[in-house]
């Protein structure tokens, strides 16, 4: 009874409002609509703000001027022998997430057309400097390509990173990516302190060595990727506690190859002719209390942090692995080079443009050897640790793209990274490839040759406008030159060393 009155009335109080469409409570709706809205564009803003902050520029961060460590304080903290990272702590490492935006092909429209901005700004206040007067090359090279269609949803690009730079593994190319990335956006980088190149490798990383870091502070930098030995404690002494980390592997058995050519003058190889020749019996060759021969053994295993002559131990294996899947956002894979740019540009929330790239530090074909499959055999068993790490995650790899983009749309993104990528080579470069280091015009875009290695390099195209070059230059600037350009804009009152030391 009681219920058929309450029915009755509430059917009669809609009924009222049908019948007078201004009545109070269709204005009382129409209200809210107002406040939902309101609230709406106040998050928007908000969210954009919070970004603004995330991105200020450096000049006005350090302002609190960092104290000056000395090179004794450094190494006495270089000096501390640190255990396994593994040992006991793992539990308080948190579980990340991967955080895809399966939507998403290229970059939402909003980001692309401020990166557009952020770069032309950056140009045009240098022109204002030098007195250049640029077109806009930089602005058509990147509209040529901003055409991916409308978006469903919006991201905000991530600007904390911690890239564990592995060797020989491309990651000098990723490490020109960041770089650009960073210094078009005037993100702080955590460098080595001392204009090192490294950051204390191959000792444990630890944040005394990161330029401009102070002890007992709350100092954090926008993005890390130097070399280093992975510490996740002292990493996260330094790096924003919502920071990405990333990785790269490559198939140890090419790695080895490149290894055995670029790290000829270690104690391991030194006495050898040829990789097999070392691989016949290691153990003769291999003294592995030198320091200098982690390069020869497990290096990934050895970047990562972790025992690289440990023997095989599944367990131990097995819980290595657990402790990378879970400290690391994303690991990449060297082999498919492309993907991995795909992949870290979708989950970073990055435009295309940013990942776009050109081969760095890459050897000439003239010293790279065929390795045979015997040798293949003998490389694996040797670096048996790097082989169980590169087989689980190039499984992962696959089975993250499977369940992000998918393998369609990944092939129609690198087909678009790749002729973005050719349509640059031909605008910025001379020779439209690269070259071999003797026929550099420039001194200053020149690679380091390093060991029994021949580095290529690249030609700026004389005719380009000022603007461009300018961009086409960032992009083939060798490692040691740009993280020296950084340090110079970062620290402008440094006292400039001549040559950079390793
Ligand atoms: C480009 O910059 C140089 C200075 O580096 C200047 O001399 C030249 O006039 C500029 N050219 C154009 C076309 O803007
Ligand atoms: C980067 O810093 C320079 C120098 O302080 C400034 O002129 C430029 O506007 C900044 N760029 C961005 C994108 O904040
Ligand atoms: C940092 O803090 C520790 C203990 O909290 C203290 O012993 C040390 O002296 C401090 N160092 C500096 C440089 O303030
Ligand atoms: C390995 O190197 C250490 C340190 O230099 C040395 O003491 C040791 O004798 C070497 N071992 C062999 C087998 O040569
Ligand atoms: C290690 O992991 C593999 C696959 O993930 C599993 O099959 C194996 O049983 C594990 N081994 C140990 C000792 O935990
Ligand atoms: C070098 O090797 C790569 C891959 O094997 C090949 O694509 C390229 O054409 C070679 N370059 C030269 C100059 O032979
Ligand atoms: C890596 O994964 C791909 C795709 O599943 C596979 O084709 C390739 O053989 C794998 N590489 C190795 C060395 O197992």
């Amino acid at each position: 009874m009681k219920k058929n009155v309450h029915l009755w009335r509430s059917t009669q109080s809609v009924a009222m409002c049908l019948k007078t469409p201004l009545s109070r409570c269709l204005r009382r709706l129409w209200m809210i609509a107002i406040a939902v809205t309101v609230l709406w564009v106040a998050l928007q803003i908000v969210g954009i703000t919070q970004h603004r902050w995330v991105t200020k520029p450096f000049a006005t961060r350090k302002s609190a001027d960092y104290k000056k460590i000395s090179e004794k304080e450094n190494n006495e903290n270089v000096k501390h022998d640190f255990n396994q990272p593994l040992a006991g702590n793992q539990n308080v490492y948190k579980q990340k997430t991967f955080l895809f935006y399966p939507q998403q092909t290229s970059n939402p429209q909003n980001t692309e057309k401020s990166t557009n901005v952020l770069i032309k700004k950056t140009v045009s206040l240098s022109e204002e400097k030098n007195d250049f007067v640029g077109r806009n090359g930089i602005g058509q090279s990147h509209s040529a390509s901003g055409k991916t269609g409308g978006r469903d949803f919006y991201c905000l690009p991530k600007t904390h990173i911690v890239f564990l730079k592995t060797h020989k593994t491309a990651s000098s190319t990723i490490l020109n990516i960041l770089y650009r990335f960073g210094d078009t956006r005037n993100l702080t980088f955590a460098l080595p302190y001392g204009q090192y190149n490294q950051l204390a490798y191959p000792l444990y990383f630890t944040a005394s060595f990161v330029k401009g870091f102070i002890s007992n502070t709350t100092t954090k930098y926008d993005i890390i990727c130097n070399h280093m030995r992975f510490l996740l404690p002292e990493v996260k002494r330094i790096m924003p506690s919502d920071s990405f980390y990333f990785s790269i592997l490559r198939n140890p058995v090419t790695m080895m190859e490149s290894t055995f050519s670029y790290y000829k003058q270690i104690p391991a190889f030194d006495s050898t002719k040829t990789l097999d020749e070392f691989l016949q019996d290691p153990q003769k060759y291999y003294n592995e209390s030198l320091q200098e021969n982690s390069y020869a053994r497990n290096l990934m295993t050895f970047d990562f942090g972790f025992n690289n002559n440990d023997e095989d131990n599944e367990r131990r294996i097995n819980k290595t692995i657990a402790f990378i899947e879970r400290t690391f956002d994303l690991i990449l894979i060297s082999e498919y080079f492309d993907e991995s740019m795909i992949l870290l540009k979708n989950a970073l929330c990055w435009s295309l443009d940013d990942v776009v790239y050109f081969k760095l530090n890459s050897r000439n074909n003239k010293t790279k050897t065929k390795v045979s499959l015997q040798t293949e055999q003998k490389i694996k068993e040797w670096n048996f640790w790097d082989w169980k790490l590169y087989l689980y995650f190039n499984s992962t790899f696959w089975r993250t793209i499977d369940k992000t983009v998918g393998r369609k749309k990944m092939n129609k993104e690198v087909e678009e990274l790749r002729s973005k990528r050719n349509h640059l080579m031909n605008m910025c470069l001379k020779e439209r490839n690269s070259v071999d280091p003797s026929k550099i015009k420039d001194e200053s875009l020149k690679p380091l040759q390093y060991g029994n290695s021949v580095i290529e390099g690249y030609n700026l195209n004389l005719h380009l406008d000022n603007m461009t070059k300018l961009w086409c230059q960032k992009l083939i600037t060798p490692e040691l030159q740009y993280t020296k350009q950084l340090y110079d804009k970062l620290f402008p009152n440094l006292i400039k060393r001549p040559t950079p030391l390793n």
